[in-house]
């Protein structure tokens, strides 16, 4: 059966990116038809400046969000990375096969290392180890497939590298993984910079869309989304990235076509509106279902522990395989 993993790291609250580029498909398709593991991956949110009370409680309602959202423990496998110890564990092993030059190629170390000099802030080191970690995640449990967000292709490849230069070295340990990713809003932009990513750390909210946003909040920051100049509603990522960010979020919640939408509308206006009401529809149940869990955090907790017993259990045999296979000792 196919073996599948993913992760969100818990720096901050969960975005709407988060959720068409990920987790919706966790839930809708994933875990009906694999072997799913879906962590909240914690050690990953110690990389940045944080306070361990806020990644306390931004994991704990990371889970309760995914359970929220569908994730269903009967399916798959939900845990938090730093209760199944075999993640760094591997972690090292493969830190001893991944070169200083190709971790700092990496795209998100260059961008979060430089905003980080920029402001004054020393770059833990942590930071630029941190895809070695994700290939661990991945790794520890021959996992087949990874469904992400577009940003996070760069760090399967290097997971891919990595297993296939371990299996080389030491003898076929690892299965190779692809990145798999969502036929639409694969990448969400932020809406008032739609050049750049929704993502859950930037500094202000209103280009952000978090899945815990009111109703009214939502529907706020869609119609004060940022448009482009003129009036024609075109599906062009270069020409109009304000407009095509919009069809696209509409098109994923409403699974449409996003070029079939883009002639259905005539102003930005009636997109906005269309996207804010689609978006809104999309979470109140979520958000619905999050509070009754968050209300009730011993069967969240429940099923974290659960989780990790199952996790340790599948990914303990992969890993004590790779130590054997990089040479050291059985214990
Ligand atoms: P993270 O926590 O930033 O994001 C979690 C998932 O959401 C996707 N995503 C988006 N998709 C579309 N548009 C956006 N604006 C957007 N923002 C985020 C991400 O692509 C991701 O799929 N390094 C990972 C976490 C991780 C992981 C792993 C993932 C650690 N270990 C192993 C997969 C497998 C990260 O920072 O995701």
């Amino acid at each position: 059966m196919t073996r599948i993993f993913s992760g969100i790291k818990p720096t901050g609250h969960l975005t709407l990116g988060n959720y068409l580029g990920a987790l919706r498909r966790w839930v809708e398709v994933d875990q009906h038809r694999a072997d799913a593991l879906f962590s909240v991956v914690d050690l990953h949110a110690l990389t940045v400046e944080h306070d361990p009370a806020r990644v306390r409680r931004l994991s704990r309602q990371a889970a309760t969000l995914m359970l929220a959202a569908g994730l269903d423990p009967a399916l798959c496998t939900v845990f938090v990375q730093s209760h199944v110890d075999e993640h760094t564990r591997l972690s090292y092993l493969l830190e001893c096969t991944a070169t200083d030059g190709e971790l700092r190629r990496m795209i998100q170390y260059k961008e979060k290392s430089a905003r980080a000099r920029a402001s004054g802030e020393s770059v833990r080191f942590s930071l630029l180890s941190y895809p070695v970690l994700m290939a661990a995640d991945i790794l520890a449990y021959r996992t087949d497939e990874v469904p992400v967000g577009e940003d996070q292709t760069q760090h399967v490849e290097l997971t891919r590298d990595l297993a296939l230069r371990f299996n080389q070295r030491y003898g076929h340990t690892f299965t190779v993984p692809r990145a798999t990713r969502p036929p639409v809003a694969a990448r969400v932009m932020d809406l008032q910079d739609p050049t750049s990513k929704m993502g859950k750390s930037h500094d202000s909210g209103a280009g952000i869309v978090y899945l815990l946003d009111d109703t009214d909040a939502v529907r706020k920051k869609i119609m004060r989304a940022v448009t482009d100049s003129g009036r024609e509603v075109a599906y062009d990522r270069d020409a109009k990235p304000g407009v095509t960010n919009l069809l696209e979020i509409l098109a994923a919640c409403t699974d449409r076509d996003p070029q079939e939408l883009a002639g259905a509308y005539d102003s930005y206006g009636a997109l906005k509106r269309d996207t804010a009401e689609a978006v809104v529809e999309l979470l109140r149940p979520m958000r619905a279902r999050h509070a009754a869990l968050a209300a009730d955090s011993d069967s969240v907790e429940q099923v974290l522990r659960e989780g990790a017993e199952r996790a340790r259990s599948m990914a303990r045999p992969v890993v004590d395989s790779a130590f054997r296979a990089i040479g050291l000792l059985p214990a």
